[in-house]
């Protein structure tokens, strides 16, 4: 499908869901009738979830935000609908096929808790089939909350400017919806759809960015905050300051097996499906898959992409404490959810994992 009429016929999608009960009068679009009613079913559901999480509010407002990292984090129909890994990206052309892409790996945890509550909803949305892709498109009218404080974003998005500036005029979020699969296996953000932002936000100009993914604020605190667990493990959990501490041995045995020379979100090595370690928050999505890797030597590799094996020492230091950082997570996230969670409701008023247990 063209992309004028793939705007076109979501435009017209996004008339009929808001008139009309979303299944009724949809043009009809390819795929199979029976797939497109599951779609059109699940994205009814996640509009209204994700608005009701994170409706529209201030820009820099942190208790909208903070309510609706949590709200997504703990218990909603979009984490529910992940793969155990998707990848996530802004548009930058909608032209691009999804592989010619520049995406990152998520696991559901950093994007329901880190990216997509940086964005609010109003339950607008529309489904479009793309042909070329064999996956559905839901996508959701969105706004992009750019006035929080810089920890509250899991890395400097300024480290590019162009990165930035779509991240504040982003317009929609798309959720690729593989029907296979029934989850959603890209998301992305753009700025390229059809109604303006669901809030206004004007530009902020952030202090240049001085290379460090991670730093430490006036008070000794690890920053960037959302990606230390803060607001996602209760702030009473024992195992908070542990797991910062962990991270920082394991951080150091990362670097000296040269992972943060390809890692890292300004992506040196041009990866097609980037990984990050570069926060304890990143880390922890894929400790399991950086120990596999580390143990079989298929990472860390050369320039030329060939796998390069750690001398012993380096590689045994690195399953130290990668094992105990993933412990430590381990124990963390059992304290949690064993905890009262009266406590834990109180900011919010929702309905936890671990109050409907
Ligand atoms: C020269 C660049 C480079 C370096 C250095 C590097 N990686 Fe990778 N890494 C890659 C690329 C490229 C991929 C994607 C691999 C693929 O899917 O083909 C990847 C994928 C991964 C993955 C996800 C896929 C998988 O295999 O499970 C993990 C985890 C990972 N790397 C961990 C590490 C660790 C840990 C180190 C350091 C010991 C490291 N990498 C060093 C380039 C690098």
């Amino acid at each position: 499908m063209k992309l004028s009429k793939l705007l076109q016929a979501s435009t017209l999608a996004w008339c009929a869901t808001v008139m009309a009960p979303a299944w009724s009068t949809t043009p009809a679009a390819p795929g199979d009738d029976a797939a497109r009613l599951r779609v059109e079913k699940v994205a009814a559901a996640l509009a209204a979830d994700m608005a009701q999480l994170c409706p529209a509010a201030d820009p820099g407002d942190q208790a909208a935000f903070d309510a609706c990292r949590k709200g997504l984090f703990m218990d909603s129909q979009l984490k529910r609908s992940l793969l155990d890994f998707v990848l996530w990206g802004r548009q930058k052309d909608p032209k691009l096929t999804l592989k010619e892409s520049k995406l990152t790996q998520f696991g559901p945890d950093v994007l329901a808790g880190m990216y997509v509550p940086l964005f609010m909803f109003n339950g607008k949305y529309s489904v479009v089939h793309v042909e070329r892709e064999g996956l559905y498109q839901i996508r959701l009218q969105t706004a992009f909350r750019n006035r929080l404080s810089p920890g509250q974003f899991p890395y400097p998005f300024w480290h590019e400017a162009e990165k930035w500036s779509m991240y504040e005029k982003a317009n929609e979020i798309i959720l690729w919806w593989d029907t296979k699969a029934d989850k959603v296996k890209v998301a992305q953000f753009t700025v390229w759809g059809t109604t303006p932002p669901v809030q206004v936000n004007t530009h902020v100009e952030q202090a240049a960015f001085d290379g460090k993914w991670m730093w430490t604020d006036a008070t000794g605190k690890s920053q960037p905050a959302v990606t230390v667990f803060d607001g996602l493990l209760r702030a009473d959990n024992p195992y908070i300051g542990k797991l910062d501490t962990a991270y920082k041995n394991l951080a150091l045995r990362l670097r000296d097996g040269q992972c943060f020379q390809c890692h890292v979100p300004n992506n040196p090595d041009g990866m097609k499906k980037l990984v990050l370690l570069q926060t304890p928050m990143h880390a922890a999505a894929e400790i399991k898959r950086v120990m596999k890797a580390v143990r079989n030597d298929t990472m860390p590799r050369d320039e030329f992409g060939i796998e390069q094996p750690l001398d012993n020492k380096t590689k045994t230091a690195l399953l130290n404490e990668g094992a105990a950082f993933e412990r430590l997570l381990d124990l963390a996230k059992q304290w949690d959810a064993s905890a009262p969670s009266t406590a834990r409701n109180d900011a919010t008023g929702l309905t936890t994992a671990t109050a409907a247990k």
